[in-house]
């Protein structure tokens, strides 16, 4: 089914045009279903509802495993590179890897674990992530992966909203030279977590640590128990397959919900067109399993695809910035694809970690989470790709499941700094700011999208109306996506990052009301605004500014006060880079903060501050400046 070249590309997008159920279902076809559906969509963007394939029954486990065991079963499905260079890789079959996902649904099965009910998971970067991820989806649990940097208070509160039944944990994680104590997070987090009825806890690191009796066991002993068969439940096209939470402009992290046939089919659709995917490929994505990219772009778009995926335990620099390249080489990796902050921070570390080694395997290389810039880009392309692997710059979201927006590799020419264009199946569109769409090119606005995908996001867990006011409410009939775009004079979109108060720091999405409300607890702090600066590596900096009751005196210790309440109340990566101390904020007269200008006075540019009529007060913006200029 793969798109194979340009003509059949430009047919693609001219089936989709004449019926897009039509092109959606004959993607469906090529999946084992227990059940055909009865309807190929049923949609409303103005009640956001949204339902692929009503009334069929699949399992997304048997096509990601099942189906291949007879014609790839020995092939390597996950291949697992460890922290520590000298640490033993595992390569797990398709026949293996189906064997320890039905020993490990049997046991949460054999916990009381029913369909529908959801289990956290928070775990380091191990083949046993990928085991619990597949495990729930086979028995029709809904599983909430919760990234293993977050703080105990960040674990339990997703743990609450989704009033999960089960936490899968580890004792401990390798990252770099680091060990990251998740059983101690994790015991803190279910201090405050009532719905948890067990935890089940895999030995990694051998770090000391407290189980308590009759609610923690260990991995190991519970799958000695288990059979390796385990019959896979009939789902719903439309039910809940996972729960991944995702930063919002306010409040508290947003549930975002994917159900099972959309989200399976668009995974493997996006998998294989954009990096052109061949049979026997190795394959790398460098992100981890508890962010989206994670979950479609190692687990269940490469497995669906029946490709072999790789999964690294550590980090690009440890123990030298030269380790993805020597896993590229070891490992004969084709097909690579990162995020553009460890572009820019491999790129600073020089050219000889590159050189070293031999990259002459890889044919496609991929980028994901923020805008790339030009620079990195083209070190990227030279440096990596020998001037010969096509770059696929993927824009998309956790909301959207799946890429929406990327050349595919060697078949739609790439452009520096350009996603390109929408793949076949997908229309995206520029807005101005009265919800027209801008047909013409050469024009910038906002990036929506005009009609449902498979794998569009169903609900945020829980709030119903949050979802449809955060994505179907600026512009009414389209789903906004949060980021601004421009699109050339060929037609080719750019993104240019959030137009909301999510900031994206080395490709992270951060809620700013979360870190300001994480400053707030400080005892000297009556107030604080966070924006984004232009940061060389992290794409962008973490910038506060922050109003004290009484003036600080030693700025150096209430720095680093401040940035460990965010550690302890969000977690490491969304600490501040810069600090400055104001008098007050710019506000509106309606009580609004006016990050607009906080983000130009951050990056230091004090003239063209824009209209500052609104503002309550116009002399904060001078004293802000002033202390700025110091
Ligand atoms: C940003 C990650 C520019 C964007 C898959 C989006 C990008 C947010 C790109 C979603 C790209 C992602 N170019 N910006 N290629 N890819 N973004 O939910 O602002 O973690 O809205 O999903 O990342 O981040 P999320």
């Amino acid at each position: 089914m793969r798109i194979k070249n340009l003509t059949e590309y430009n047919k693609e997008k001219e089936k989709f045009k004449i019926s897009p159920e039509k092109f959606w279902a004959e993607k469906a076809d090529t999946f084992t279903w227990h059940k055909k559906w009865d309807e190929i969509l049923n949609w409303d963007f103005h009640k956001a509802n949204i339902n692929w394939f009503s009334g069929g029954k699949l399992n997304i486990t048997e096509n990601c495993l099942d189906r291949h065991l007879s014609s790839i079963g020995d092939q390597t499905a996950i291949k697992w590179i460890a922290n520590d260079p000298n640490e033993k890789n595992i390569d797990i079959t398709y026949i293996e890897l189906h064997q320890k996902v039905c020993q490990f649904s049997n046991v949460l099965k054999s916990k009381g674990i029913k369909k529908g009910d959801r289990i956290c998971l928070y775990m380091p970067m191990v083949p046993e992530l990928a085991v619990a991820v597949l495990a729930c989806a086979r028995i029709g649990a809904i599983h909430s992966v919760v990234f293993a940097g977050f703080s105990a208070k960040s674990l339990s509160d997703r743990i609450n909203d989704a009033s999960c039944k089960a936490l899968i944990t580890a004792d401990g994680g390798f990252r770099g030279s680091k060990i990251t104590p998740l059983k101690e997070i994790a015991n803190e987090a279910l201090a405050n977590s009532p719905s948890i009825d067990f935890c089940i806890v895999l030995k990694r690191t051998n770090s000391k640590i407290e189980m308590v009796k009759n609610r923690d066991f260990w991995w190991d002993e519970e799958i000695k128990k288990s059979s390796t068969n385990c019959p896979a439940e009939s789902m719903d096209a439309e039910d809940k397959l996972f729960i991944l939470y995702t930063s919002g402009s306010t409040g508290k992290p947003k549930g975002i919900v994917h159900s099972t046939a959309g989200y399976m089919i668009y995974a493997q659709y996006s998998f294989e067109n954009v990096f052109q995917y061949n049979e026997g490929d190795i394959y790398w994505c460098t992100a981890d399993i508890g962010w989206i990219t994670g979950h479609s772009y190692i687990i269940y778009g490469p497995l669906l695809s029946g490709a072999t995926t790789v999964m690294f335990e550590g980090v690009p620099t440890y123990p030298d910035a030269g380790r993805f390249w020597e896993i590229v080489e070891k490992n004969n990796i084709n097909i690579f694809y990162t995020a553009p902050t460890a572009i820019r921070s491999l790129e600073a570390m020089g050219n000889d970690y590159v050189r070293k080694y031999n990259l002459n395997s890889l044919k496609v290389l991929g980028t994901v989470g923020e805008p790339i810039n030009e620079d990195a880009w083209n070190w990227y392309f030279k440096e990596i790709g020998g001037n010969t692997a096509p770059i696929v710059d993927t824009w998309w979201q956790t909301e959207t499941g799946g890429i929406m927006i990327s050349n595919l590799a060697g078949i739609n020419k790439a452009k520096a700094t350009f996603a390109t264009l929408p793949l076949p199946g997908i229309e995206a569109c520029v807005v101005d700011e009265n919800g027209e769409e801008m047909k013409k090119n050469n024009i910038e606005g906002k990036l929506c999208i005009k009609f449902p995908w498979p794998s569009i996001a169903r609900t945020i867990y829980g709030d119903h109306q949050r979802f449809i006011n955060t994505y179907f409410s600026a512009f009414p009939g389209k789903y906004f996506s949060g980021d601004g775009c421009y699109k050339n004079k060929d037609g080719l979109f750019r993104i240019t990052g959030r137009v909301d108060d999510v900031l994206i720091v080395s490709g992270h999405n951060l809620g700013t009301a979360e870190i300001e409300s994480a400053i707030d607890e400080h005892e000297n702090v009556c107030e604080s605004a966070i924006v984004g600066y232009p940061h060389q590596i992290k794409g962008n900096g973490v910038f506060a500014y922050v109003i004290c009751h009484h003036k600080p005196k030693d700025e150096k210790t209430i720095n680093t006060e401040i940035n460990n309440l965010i550690t302890r109340h969000v977690g490491p990566i969304a600490k501040v880079d810069k600090f400055l101390y104001v008098e007050g904020l710019p506000k509106t007269r309606s009580g609004k903060i006016m990050r607009r200008i906080l983000r130009k006075i951050a990056s230091k540019e004090y003239s063209n501050l824009g209209d500052t009529s609104t503002l309550l007060d116009p002399n904060v913006v001078e004293n802000i400046i002033l202390e700025s200029k110091k």
